[in-house]
């Protein structure tokens, strides 16, 4: 569909009156969530106004002399790409590799979808970080990194990183021991437009021994990752290097290495131009993936959890009656994978365990368990063990209960006989009506 074109003078006299507007506005809740789009560098065009329109008024502003090439970047196509990966390869969360194009718009845009980053340098990096990303949202994925770089990136918490060889290895378990490290394998598509097989990427072979230098080093194993080459022009390449992954994952498992991660590097097209569309390459890597990482394949993992709450607080019954089954109710959505799961309270006591297995999905720091019948023996038993504070108790009642309370015939308002002089008589046993 073809518009009117629009001339800066409209445009601006739009843009203005839109500013306005949203100046004596009220924002709504959701709208408030979301940053400024100015304070992110980018101009919001006014509703109607394509990036196309406004292509045109930029090029319609320049006179003769000053026609310098200029870019009009549009935002809204990453929105598109974004919601295309999302529908295409859902399973796939996308980390946006930052040395294709670092502009804060882009960044910010991608850091609002709630996209993670992929960093080659200290630089990329800060410059994730400065966007307000959370460092764990972040991968430096530079097989070859500068120790000052390492040492950099764990001050600001990114742990996660790939490495390809023995001397990297070694240098982070001297900067950064608690690296969560994932092994780069060797993956080609020899007709890919710039191809990095003989630059990046351990054999099978390589990839054994540096697991076993890993494990000798105390150094954490958490996934695998491969970059087929940027331009990809055969989806095959992806499928062949997903199923060497899975070799790489089984020899790490053996080794006892807990994996989670499998990273599949890009080389996707970034347009729909000659070759097969990036919904094509989805659709030959999303069967591959299923068949080798089945959802919940991972869930041999055994998910250990610390409760701020436990045995000396409102579960201290489950002390003197281990037979008493709890079952954590978890807030996630019931189609999320589940995972073998155990429940510890917050003291020092190994046996402040509440729950040593159940099934859950996946809990983050901050997630909610929630817990029923806790009533009897659960505020009147709390210890002070370990120093920590009862849990706080919100005594509510429902309007339709509160009626039934205030209407309660007189018949049914005490179960307790009372003699003439008012004193209660106790009953040799009570029941309690719940
Ligand atoms: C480790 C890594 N991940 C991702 C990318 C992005 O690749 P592409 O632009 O081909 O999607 C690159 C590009 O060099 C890379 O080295």
């Amino acid at each position: 569909m073809t518009r009117r074109p629009i001339s800066s003078a409209e445009l601006r006299s739009r843009e203005s009156r839109y500013a306005s507007r949203r100046r004596t506005t009220k924002k709504t809740k959701e709208e408030m969530k979301l940053p400024n789009p100015a304070e992110l560098g980018i101009r919001l065009l006014e509703n109607g106004i394509t990036s196309a329109d406004f292509l045109k008024i930029k090029m319609e502003e320049f006179n003769l002399d000053e026609r310098d090439a200029f870019i009009v970047a549009d935002m809204g196509d990453i929105v598109h790409k974004h919601l295309r990966w999302h529908e295409a390869l859902p399973r796939v969360a996308p980390f946006y590799a930052v040395k294709c194009n670092d502009r804060r718009a882009v960044i910010s845009t991608l850091a609002c979808l709630g996209a993670g980053f992929d960093c080659a340098s200290k630089n990329e990096i800060n410059m994730v970080l400065n966007q307000g990303v959370p460092a764990e949202r972040i991968i430096f994925a530079n097989p070859c990194k500068q120790s000052s770089d390492i040492r950099e990136a764990a001050v600001h918490g990114v742990h996660t990183m790939t490495f390809d060889c023995e001397d990297e290895l070694v240098k982070v378990s001297q900067i950064n021991p608690t690296a969560r490290l994932v092994l780069r394998i060797a993956a080609d598509d020899p007709s890919a437009l710039f191809k990095f097989g003989n630059k990046f990427g351990a054999s099978l072979e390589d990839s054994k021994h540096l697991l076993h230098m890993a494990k000798k080093l105390g150094l954490e194993i958490i996934g695998v990752s491969f970059h087929v080459g940027s331009g990809s022009k055969e989806p095959e390449a992806y499928v062949k290097a997903i199923y060497s992954s899975h070799d790489v994952f089984h020899l790490a498992k053996k080794l006892g290495f807990s994996m989670k991660l499998l990273d599949i590097g890009g080389g996707f097209p970034g347009c729909d131009n000659d070759g097969p569309k990036f919904e094509e390459f989805a659709a030959r890597l999303k069967p591959a993936l299923d068949l080798k990482f089945p959802r919940g394949s991972d869930d041999k993992r055994i998910m250990k959890y610390y409760l701020d709450d436990g045995l000396y607080g409102s579960f201290c019954t489950h002390l003197y009656d281990p037979e008493v089954v709890m079952k954590p109710i978890s807030f996630k959505g019931s189609d999320e994978p589940m995972f073998e799961s155990i429940c510890m309270g917050p003291t020092g006591d190994e046996k402040d365990c509440i729950i040593s297995t159940c099934s859950l999905p996946e809990q983050s720091s901050g997630d909610w368990l929630h817990f029923k019948d806790m009533g009897a023996y659960t505020v009147s038993t709390y210890t002070s063990f370990g120093g920590f504070t009862p849990s706080h108790c919100e005594d509510v009642i429902g309007q339709d209960d509160w009626q039934t309370l205030q209407t309660l015939p007189e018949d049914l308002r005490t179960l307790v006989p009372v003699d003439a002089t008012g004193l209660s008589v106790p009953l040799s046993c009570c029941v309690q009506n719940s």
